[in-house]
């Protein structure tokens, strides 16, 4: 999936000392934040500037993925140069809802400019991830509210990386917080049903963040007043409804190609 480099990831091949674990956020963000960016290879399946790096930090290294903002592609309904600001509002979210399905994703200069810097999350090769997509797995069930709350446009089955440990995460979350309702995914199965306990929990946790906790803060400083009042409403229709949302009519609500 990517260039050679990926067989070569400085994570856990004990040459650049200690690692971090993606469910460690604070250590994470410290080490993605003050690290030392090394460029390995670019992912090549993927439609903007995707870096594949090493990052180290006093004796602590990991492999990340770095998205300058100078490699974004324009598209015609995201405003240009926001992507990553997006990503990183997208771990907000992911963080406030307490289950951590995204890795620690953090803003920051790199050597070809700012742009997103997330902690890179080995999938296990050996699950099939079209199964685990069309699964009624609890994991990817959680997937299916997050990108709910985030109006995630582009969650294809390539976007699910599943170390192995039971836990999925999610990445490329650039194409997120429309004003307008433009969720298109390939986990349509639980549309329409009710949502589960803890999803109502989470959301009342986002809910929360949003109204008086960090979170509004921090998507404010990321996203425009109007997507965060947009994610605010998205939010508050879930949590009065209690249904998983159903696709939208005027949009196709599966991504091409879905892998
Ligand atoms: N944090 C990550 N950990 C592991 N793999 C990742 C991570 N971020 C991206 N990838 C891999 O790289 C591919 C391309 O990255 P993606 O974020 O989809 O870029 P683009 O925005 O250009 O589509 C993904 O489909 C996934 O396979
Ligand atoms: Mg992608």
């Amino acid at each position: 999936m990517t260039q050679s480099s990926r067989d070569r990831a400085p994570a856990g091949d004990g040459s650049l000392g200690r690692s971090v674990s993606p469910r460690d956020a604070e250590a994470a963000e410290r080490l993605l934040l003050a690290g030392r960016l090394g460029v390995e290879g670019r992912l090549v399946q993927a439609s903007n500037a995707t870096l594949y790096c090493s990052i180290e930090h006093e004796g602590v290294s990991a492999a990340c993925v770095y998205k300058p903002v100078a490699g974004e592609r324009p598209l015609w309904d995201f405003p240009d140069g926001t992507l990553a600001e997006r990503e990183v509002a997208a771990y907000a979210v992911s963080k406030a809802m307490g289950w951590g399905l995204v890795p620690p994703t953090v803003h920051r200069d790199g050597p070809y400019g700012p742009g997103m810097v997330q902690l890179w999350v080995e999938p296990d090769p050996d699950i099939d991830l079209v199964a685990l997509s069309r699964s009624d797995d609890e994991a990817i069930r959680r997937m299916a509210v997050f990108d709910a709350v985030v109006n995630n446009a582009d969650r294809k089955i390539g976007h699910l990386l599943p170390p192995g440990d039971g836990h999925v995460y999610g990445c490329d979350h650039g194409v997120c917080f429309s004003v307008e309702y433009k969720l298109r995914t390939v986990l349509w199965q639980w549309r329409g049903k009710p949502l589960t306990a803890e999803a109502v929990e989470a959301l009342g946790r986002v809910h929360a963040g949003l109204r008086e906790g960090p979170l509004g803060e921090r998507l404010a400083e990321l996203l425009t007043a109007e997507e965060v009042d947009a994610t605010r409403r998205r939010v508050e229709l879930m949590l009065k409804h209690r249904i998983h949302p159903y696709p939208p009519e005027d949009w196709p609500a599966i991504p091409w190609p879905p892998l």
